[in-house]
């Protein structure tokens, strides 16, 4: 059994706490968070998870702490953006294996910081690019892997939401320092999986929209391909009418079609197929596939392949290449 804590019970922890009820082989023991007045609290955010409520389990201001009263084999965090890297650091000393919240930071100076404390402790780093695991996606790049479909022609991906608003108007979301704004925080989850499909571009080019204060609200990328393909992708917090990903991944047979406020939500059409088949996926979420993956590997001692620190330090590249892209309103080379 995989003794876990989880470190920040805000929105996003609160989701890995009832996750982690429903993971065979992990076992939620402790919660650290520095607002006490969450520590008996029901949290809740822009999406419902089951069993989403309050926890029986010890709450600890530090890691410290909860380590002098627990024996802990891997943490979760669950912190805003801009602390990913510092606890990373202390949780990788304190000889824990770690989970680490999408982004995985906010500059590649960080990621390769993490990489390294992962590296000299000899524990194991997992950034949750949880639709990596979301079945509507996981069977996409089943398909895409087993080249069913031909050669991929076009891909768009879109993530639209309204604004992360359970943190107040001046919460750490609304300052592009610590969260780097709809860019890294909704939109990384399309720019990871065209990673993870499609590899590294060429080039890509972006536009973007900012709030009053700077902090980046929408963004519309192209990325360039060596193959030719054509890929977009869209990250929104200005859609007022409830959350939204979708994809459209079109090849040489065939095209695949997702829309979360769809039903059915998965279709595939063959090429002169006169209707589309209704795909079915386990009913099962991202957010538990990512730990039953990752608490196999720790069982198992593997590094966790499908989601390689490495190749999420590139999704951090890429979304520094469309911030970049934006500022400057031209492609930019990779
Ligand atoms: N994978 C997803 O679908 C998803 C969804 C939402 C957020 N996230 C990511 O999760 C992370 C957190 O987002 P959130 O929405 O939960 O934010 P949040 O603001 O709701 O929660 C953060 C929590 O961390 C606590 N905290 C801050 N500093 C601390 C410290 N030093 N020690 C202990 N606790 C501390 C805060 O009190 C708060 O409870 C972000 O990186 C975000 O991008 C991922």
């Amino acid at each position: 059994m995989i003794k876990c804590a989880i470190l920040g019970y805000g929105f996003i922890g609160a989701v890995h706490a009832a996750t982690l009820k429903k993971v065979q082989g992990a076992e939620l023991v402790a919660v650290i968070e520095n607002d006490r007045s969450k520590w008996s609290g029901v949290t809740r955010g822009n999406i419902d998870v089951d069993g989403m409520g309050s926890l029986d389990v010890p709450f600890y201001e530090s890691i410290e702490r909860m380590q002098n009263e627990l024996e802990v084999d891997c943490i979760s965090i669950c912190l805003p953006t801009y602390l990913h890297r510092s606890f990373a650091e202390q949780a990788f000393a304190a000889g824990l294996h770690v989970v680490c919240e999408k982004p995985m930071a906010l500059t590649v100076n960080d990621c390769d910081a993490m990489i390294a404390a992962a590296r000299r402790s000899g524990k194991q780093l997992f950034i949750a690019q949880c639709i990596r695991f979301w079945p509507e996606y996981a069977e996409l790049k089943k398909i895409h892997d087993a080249g069913l479909l031909g050669a991929p022609l076009s891909l768009r991906l879109h993530r639209l939401s309204g604004m992360p608003s359970w943190g107040g108007e001046n919460s750490w979301f609304f300052q592009q320092d610590k969260s780097g704004g709809c860019l890294f925080d909704l939109h990384v989850h399309d720019i990871d999986y065209a990673n993870y499909l499609l590899g590294k571009p060429r080039a890509l080019f972006a536009r973007g929209i900012k709030l009053a204060n700077n902090t980046n609200a929408a963004v519309v990328s192209q990325y360039h391909y060596e193959n030719g393909m054509l890929c977009t992708l869209e990250g929104s917090w200005l859609y007022f009418s409830g959350f939204k990903m979708s994809y459209a991944a079109v090849y040489e047979k065939g095209q695949v079609e997702y829309d979360s406020t769809q039903s059915p939500a998965l279709k595939l059409w063959k090429n002169g197929a006169s209707a589309p088949e209704i795909l079915s996926v386990a009913n099962t979420d991202g957010y538990v596939e990512q730990y039953n993956y990752f608490i196999d590997c720790l069982e198992n001692g593997q590094a966790p392949k499908a989601v390689l620190p490495e190749s999420t330090r590139l999704s951090i590249e890429l979304a520094l290449a469309e911030s970049k892209s934006i500022s400057e309103g031209r492609i930019i080379e990779l």
